[in-house]
Order: structure tokens, then sequence, then C-alpha cells
């Protein structure tokens, strides 16, 4: 089968990079193989609506250190289980995949470049399972996707959180606060990790390993006898209490993920307020973390998946998704990248590097 014609979607949350992608996606096909590239609108749901476009070299022009999707992006449109609001106002879920196909077949699209994070790419990997050739490029703030060293977005999110460190060391120091940084990365510690090692933080919470409340308030109680009058803690959304849960935000009705992680920052914050005795306050940095100009490395690194994902389809190695292995672009099943999540190994090496360098993890 000689593939003539390719849409090109963006789904889940956005990330800086992804126009990165969706640009040498573009440029790659029409120049080097003479296939043409459609952009679909908002994730899925542009292919269940037949919302899409022809994209040509000017359309990716200017666009790659912008961030954000020239595409639009959807975290809720899933073919399979399409969310609709029913003349009751109520909202059904229902099977929509025939009509995606029938788009598809309408547009003359011979294949989909799906770029997203783990609830776009199993979804991409049921199309496949209908019959449509399908190449998946991971994306993700989180760096949570097992099958690749590293996901686009990531980097750009971290040197964001690495800057909250930073500022927020010298308001704590004239202060003489706790300040707590709640970053994201949903149940993986990664951003927290990262952001915690390059700007020094005090105290990293992680979903990985459980802490406990005392041991992050004698840490704080210890730096204030060494002379320390103030402390920082970043804490990832999912981390949790030995003991206890992790703090939901919201639920979002549709959604392929419908948990909203979030407000772990202010849980820390008054326990350390009230056991230690240091006026304590949070910061979530949320969204910062998603948006704005991707970083060079980000750019680099959805350019080279952008290309290797059109290389693969020309090739027709269909329904596998793009990674990067130690310095090199590979590719790995669709099946396999999205089996698993990539989590931070609590005896790793990283994690013993933050030990050695004083950093408490609220367990020790
Ligand atoms: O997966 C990326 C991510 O930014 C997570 O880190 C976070 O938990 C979630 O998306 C937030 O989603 P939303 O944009 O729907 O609030």
């Amino acid at each position: 089968m000689k593939i003539k014609r390719i849409g090109i979607l963006t789904g889940g949350g956005d990330c800086p990079g992804l126009n990165a992608v969706i640009r040498a996606v573009v440029k790659t096909a029409l120049r080097r193989f003479k296939i043409e590239v459609v952009g679909i609108a908002d994730g899925y749901a542009g292919l269940v609506e037949g919302v899409m476009r022809p994209l040509q070299d000017s359309d990716v022009s200017g666009i790659l250190h912008r961030g954000g999707t020239i595409l639009g992006t959807s975290n809720r449109a899933n073919p399979f289980q399409y969310a609709v609001i029913g003349e009751d106002g109520k909202m059904m879920i229902q099977d929509r995949s025939g009509e995606a196909l029938e788009q598809m077949r309408k547009f003359g699209l011979d294949a989909l470049v799906a770029i997203g994070g783990d609830g776009t790419l199993s979804i991409a990997k049921k199309m496949a399972d209908l019959g449509v050739p399908v190449i998946g490029v991971p994306k993700t703030i989180d760096n949570d996707l097992d099958a690749t060293d590293v996901t686009f977005g990531f980097d750009s999110a971290l040197a964001v959180a690495t800057e909250g460190v930073d500022r927020l060391h010298s308001t704590a120091e004239s202060h003489h606060r706790a300040m707590i940084l709640e970053v994201m990365g949903r149940y993986a510690g990664w951003i927290a990790l990262r952001a915690g090692i390059a700007g020094g933080g005090d105290v990293i919470l992680i979903p990985e390993i459980p802490y406990e409340i005392e041991k992050v308030c004698n840490e704080v109680k210890r730096r204030i006898h060494l002379g320390k009058r103030f402390s920082i803690v970043v804490v990832a959304e999912g981390a949790k209490p030995k003991d206890g849960e992790i703090t939901v935000q919201r639920t979002v009705e549709g959604s392929t993920d419908p948990i909203r992680l979030g407000g772990v920052g202010q849980v820390v914050a008054g326990r350390i307020e009230k056991e230690v005795g240091i006026e304590s306050r949070v910061v979530v940095l949320g969204h910062l973390q998603r948006g704005g100009t991707p970083t060079p490395f980000d750019r680099w690194l959805g350019t080279r998946f952008g290309v290797a994902a059109v290389e693969l389809l020309a090739e027709e190695r269909f329904t596998r998704m793009v990674c990067l292995r130690g310095q090199n672009i590979e590719s790995v099943e669709l099946e396999k990248a999205v089996s698993k999540l990539r989590r931070v190994e609590p005896q790793s090496e990283e994690v013993r590097t933050a030990r050695s360098v004083g950093t408490c993890f609220g367990d020790e």
C-alpha cells in the first residue's frame, strides 16, 4: 500500500514541542516522500466530526518556537467512548469509531500520525486494530512513558519548575518561611525530582516514595537549628503520605484520564506551619509548566520524532511509536509503548544522588 495522504492530530494535554513535530512531519512528508498531510483539529474530535484541512509548507513555517499546538487538542475526545450531550442535557457515551473511519475515507487519509500521551496512543492502538495504519509520537511533560527514554515537553516543563525553585529561594530566605512548590507529573515524580535536584530543593516529595509528614517537619526543624530559617519543599501533585491517599482536585467527566490531581501542596504547608511553627506558603505552578516557548532540547527531539514518524510510514512499518533510546531515535510496537508507565525508581542512582547532597524525601 503506497501512502499518499496522511492525517496528523495532537491529543491530550498540550505541551511545548508539539509544533516542532507537526512542522517536521509536514516538511518531511511533502519534500522527501511527496505525501500530503491533513491537519486534524482538536485531537480525535476533529477525526470524528470531520474537521480537518490540508497543511502546506507555509502552514508550518515559523511555528517551531511556539508553544501549544496549531492543530488544537482535546483530552476528552475518544472515538470509542465519545461524550455527547443528549436532548435531555445529560452526557451520553457513544462508540463513534465507525464515523472516524468514515471521515478518514472521505478525506482520503491512508494513515494517521497521533501525537500524544498514553491516552491518545491507546486510542491510536485501537484505531490500528480496526485496520488503520498508525504511527504514534510520544509527548507529555510528565515523562511517564516507559517505551522512550524521554518525551518532548518534559525539558521545557522542567526549566519552568526549576526557575520556580530558584525564584522561591530568595523570598523564602528573606521571610524565613517554608515555601512549598507543587508541580505537575500525574503519578510520576520526574518533574519534582529533577527540578528539586537542579534547584536545590530541601525536601522533594514524589508519588514513588510515600512520605511521613513528621519526617518532613523534622527536616524543616533540623534546618532551623542549623540556622537555616527557611526551607524549600518541591512536591509532585501525585505525592501521597505513607498511610494516606493522593489528593484529587477534581474529576473530568468523559476524559480518558478522569482524575485531576492537585492540592497536596496546601496539605503539606498546613502541616508544616502547625507542627513547626514556621510561616508556610504554597505556589501551585500548574499549567505554566505546559505553556510557552519550548526549550531547544524539546524542539530538537520533536523535530527528530516527526521526521522518524514519516520515515516509518513511508517504510510501511505501522502500529509503532517513535522513541528515544540513548542518543538514537528508534521505534517500538505501539502495544508495548502504552502498556507500562515510566516512574521514578526509589533505589535509583538519581534518588541516591539527591539523598547524597542532603535532600529529604520524607521517608527517612
Ligand atoms: O499529563 C499532563 C498534565 O499536565 C499532568 O501533569 C496534569 O496532571 C494534567 O495534565 C492536567 O490536566 P488538565 O490540563 O486537564 O488540567
